[in-house]
């Protein structure tokens, strides 16, 4: 019976919680990128992405809106209920969007429809001092949790923008004592998003759990980013600490075989990805 889940027709194994628990331990870059429909989840896949994130960045680089606000559950559902059909090996993480976390019952309820209609593996949600009990009680239910700090693309209204967090000391204190909580409340893994290197670096050592980046400097256990951003596709200005690999590969599979390898041997993010 659980052979299934363990092998899939594969030679390797599919990731797990434990897979990247350990790959923190041994100091082995763990690659991770978003995808929003199964032909792209099947390339990442086969690239060698470790996990796969149903972001809801699909509101803005699928549905074309100006932040990932007006994300449904529903919308995370329908393109997780893909991606999973594309995934051999990679761990499926999916979002849990704007206001669909406001209370541990409500966080429940939205958790199991993106794991049981999503098919998703752990869900992720923003996360701060008021997530604390929710993080708790999702663990209670065995829900594996993904912690989202640093900048949080869901309060842009309320902070004023996207912008770099934590470059004043106390703001840095702050999220390394919030992200503990958060980890000690049961979240598995911590993701954190734009902030400088030593934030970064300080965070990742003083938790268990992995803490994969995204503008939070070389010193992470793992480097995530948006597929479209890395495949060139996203118009206009993107963040600082986004790579176009596309550039110098001829097609979208090479790309993202650029970026794995980059990621596993520490040459993503270079300095001029980073922020101090
Ligand atoms: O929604 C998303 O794609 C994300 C990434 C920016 C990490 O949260």
């Amino acid at each position: 019976m659980y052979t299934q889940l363990e092998q899939r027709g594969m030679s390797e194994p599919p990731v797990n919680v434990s897979t990247l628990r350990s790959m923190k331990e041994k100091g082995e870059p763990i690659a991770c990128l978003t995808a929003y429909d199964a032909s792209y989840a099947a390339l990442v896949d086969i690239a060698g992405v470790d996990l796969v994130l149903v972001g809801d960045s699909l509101g803005m680089v699928i549905q074309g809106h100006d932040t990932t606000v007006p994300v449904t559950v529903d919308d995370v559902v329908y393109h997780s209920r893909a991606v999973a059909r594309g995934l051999r090996r990679a761990f499926l993480v999916a979002d849990m969007p704007f206001m669909s976390y406001t209370n541990p019952e409500q966080a429940l309820d939205n958790a199991v429809r993106l794991m049981q209609d999503g098919g998703a593996m752990m869900i992720k949600l923003e996360g701060g001092e008021g997530q604390v009990d929710i993080v708790e009680h999702l663990a209670r239910h065995d829900i594996p949790v993904c912690a989202h700090v640093g900048l949080k693309p869901q309060s842009v209204h309320k902070i004023g923008g996207f912008k770099v967090q934590g470059r004043e000391s106390k703001q840095a204190q702050e999220m390394l004592v919030v992200a503990k909580r958060l980890q000690d409340a049961g979240a598995d893994i911590v993701l954190l998003e734009c902030v400088p290197n030593e934030v970064g670096a300080s965070i990742t050592s003083a938790l268990e759990v992995p803490v994969i980046g995204i503008g939070a400097g070389p010193e992470v256990d793992g480097q995530i980013l948006v597929l479209y951003d890395i495949l060139d596709i996203t118009q206009g200005r993107t963040p600082r600490f986004v790579r176009n690999f596309q550039s110098g590969h001829d097609s979208p599979l090479g790309a993202v075989q650029a970026f794995v390898q980059a990621v596993r041997e520490r040459k993503y993010p270079a300095p001029e990805h980073c922020f101090s």
